[in-house]
């Protein structure tokens, strides 16, 4: 498989990749012209901010399965798109936040202090330091937007410089207010009007796109400054433009303009205008935020871990799935397993179209994080129908637009097994069940096979042959099977009364052809031969 790394990542990431035997280019400074015509030769892509992960590049990655975020940010990729296509997204949100609040922190201090002025002053010899009185940060007020993973740490710093530290942030808890020592605002005007220093670090979405406007900016206090290590937008640039320039605002660091310049033409290439340049008052920054050694290696090796991992199959955690903890994937890896399998059985043997799927859960399973099991039951049950790629991603959303509803339930009730997965389809006419169990945390069976009992531990290829409970059936299917070379690996009965129906499980070491299913369907008392595959 082919992988396009189109800005910089550690090389340790790219090395990973190329031992887990993928190809990869690393096309840095592409334009997205060029890269619409390449992009499906590859399998995945690995960008940073700056590559527009589209829907025209997603529509023409005809083969694309993942898209690796190295960082946080995800607002340059379409990620509904990519759900709608079953593309996995994955990012590496925690691996730069340290980086990005020391520079949010870094800033603070150059426009309190001037350094920046300063140290171009010296530079030409211009040391008459009475022009760089500065304000000291130590009793101030400081205004966070957004408490999240960066927003938090750069509260815990500017504490310890003993800011009195505010923060907006509607979507967290008061617990996590109180848990940072920080002072919430109800509304960010009650933070605009208090604040010395306001420093941004929400994501840019249309909501908190041009959040600090020219009306937002006037509320603020004379003199304010202003860090924004988040994305360009969300401090508007005019409104900012104008303050800084008749002195509302005392000054700005902006780390992230809108558009960005591009990182990698030399400054004669450069065709970038932006009025903040001319401003002495506004310091800028090259999106430099994640730029550490430290941030920079453990951002390209977690990227490429999750995309090698995303590639070979295995469940990660990726921006559109549920959120879940790597550890807890590990953990639930049997009862993904099982419920994939669940799934996939309906379709392998009925054919009555299903309008409901209702997944039960019981035992220890109602104390797990349930909605990537759910998932995987849908995997599952789409597999076998659904030509275009299904994955964890799109599943849900492929089984809305086939009008199939999904009910998820949790039962405390259990007789025999400490867990439980049941999954019930309805159709018009009936409700079919299956179940499965998982035994010493890894052992799975199934346990329920539309209503007939049974305790088998699935493999590969299982003939489901439902017959008349009648003398002689064993030998028949034993006979035709042995007579086309198809070793049995083991086998189970279950009926529901003596002499009314009864399911043999037959577990096979091959696939069966329909030559061999058409005579096992002919024997005398066989009523319906189902191959499942897992
Ligand atoms: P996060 O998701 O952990 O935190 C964001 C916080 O913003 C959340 O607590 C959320 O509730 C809050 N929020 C959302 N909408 C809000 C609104 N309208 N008003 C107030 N708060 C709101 O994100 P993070 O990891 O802390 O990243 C923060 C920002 O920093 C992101 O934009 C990210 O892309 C950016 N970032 C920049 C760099 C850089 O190089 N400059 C590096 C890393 C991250
Ligand atoms: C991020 O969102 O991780 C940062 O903006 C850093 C980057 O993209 O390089």
């Amino acid at each position: 498989m082919k992988i396009i790394v189109t800005e910089r990542i550690a090389d340790e990431g790219i090395a990973h990749l190329k031992s887990c035997g993928f190809v990869v280019d690393v096309a840095l400074g592409l334009q997205h012209e060029d890269l619409l015509k390449i992009i499906e030769n590859y399998d995945a892509i690995i960008v940073r901010s700056v590559t527009k992960v589209n829907r025209e590049l997603i529509e023409r990655g005809k083969n694309l399965k993942v898209v690796g975020r190295a960082g946080n940010g995800i607002d340059n990729i379409d990620v509904d798109e990519c759900t709608r296509k079953g593309i996995i997204v994955v990012n590496t949100p925690e691996s730069n936040t340290m980086a990005a609040a020391e520079l949010a922190v870094g800033l603070a201090f150059a426009i309190f202090r001037n350094i920046p002025q300063v140290y171009m002053a010296s530079k030409r010899k211009d040391f008459r330091r009475s022009r760089f009185i500065g304000n000291e940060l130590d009793g101030k007020t400081v205004g966070i937007i957004g408490l999240g993973r960066i927003g938090s740490i750069v509260a815990t710093k500017l504490k310890g410089c003993r800011m009195r530290v505010i923060a907006y942030d509607p979507y967290i808890t008061d617990e996590r207010f109180r848990k940072f020592g920080v002072e919430k605002c109800e509304t960010l005007e009650e933070l605009l009007t208090q604040a010395d220093l306001i420093t941004i670090h929400t994501p840019k979405t249309p909501e908190t796109y041009n959040m600090i406007g020219e009306r937002e900016i006037r509320m603020c206090k004379k003199g304010v400054r202003i860090v924004n290590a988040a994305r360009g937008g969300l401090v508007n640039e005019k409104a900012l433009y104008d303050a800084l320039k008749d002195g509302h605002v005392a000054a700005a660091a902006i780390d992230v303009l809108e558009p960005e310049p591009s990182y990698d033409k030399a400054p004669e290439e450069q065709d970038y205008h932006n009025p903040l340049l001319e401003l002495d008052n506004a310091v800028i920054t090259p999106h430099l935020g994640a730029s550490t050694m430290e941030a920079n290696h453990n951002v390209g090796v977690a990227i490429a871990a999750l995309v090698a991992s995303a590639l070979k199959g295995e469940i990660v955690a990726a921006v559109n799935m549920p959120p879940m903890a790597t550890k807890d994937l590990t953990e639930l890896k049997p009862y993904l397993d099982l419920a994939e399998l669940l799934g996939k059985i309906y379709y392998q043997a009925e054919k009555e179209t299903v309008e409901k799927i209702e997944v039960v859960y019981s035992g220890d399973l109602v104390r797990k994080d349930t909605k990537v099991i759910s998932l995987s039951v849908l995997k599952g049950f789409l597999d076998p129908i659904i030509k275009e790629k299904v994955n964890y991603v799109n599943a849900e959303l492929m089984l809305k637009n086939m009008g199939v509803e999904f009910t998820e339930s949790k039962s405390t009730q259990l007789d025999k097994y400490t867990n439980l997965l049941t999954v019930k389809f309805h159709t018009k006419e009936r409700q079919l069940s299956v179940a499965g169990t998982v035994f010493a945390r890894e052992e799975i069976r199934i346990v329920d096979f539309f209503g007939y009992k049974l305790d088998f531990e699935p493999t590969p290829y299982i003939l489901a042959i439902q017959n008349i409970d009648k003398p002689g059936m064993i030998g028949q299917i034993g006979t035709i099977l042995g007579a086309n070379n198809i070793n049995i690996a083991a086998m189970q009965w279950s009926r529901n009364r003596k002499g009314e129906k009864a399911v043999a499980f037959v577990s096979v070491d091959v696939p069966v052809n329909g030559h061999v299913i058409e005579k096992l369907r002919q024997i005398d008392g066989v009523l319906k031969v189902s191959l499942l595959k897992f």
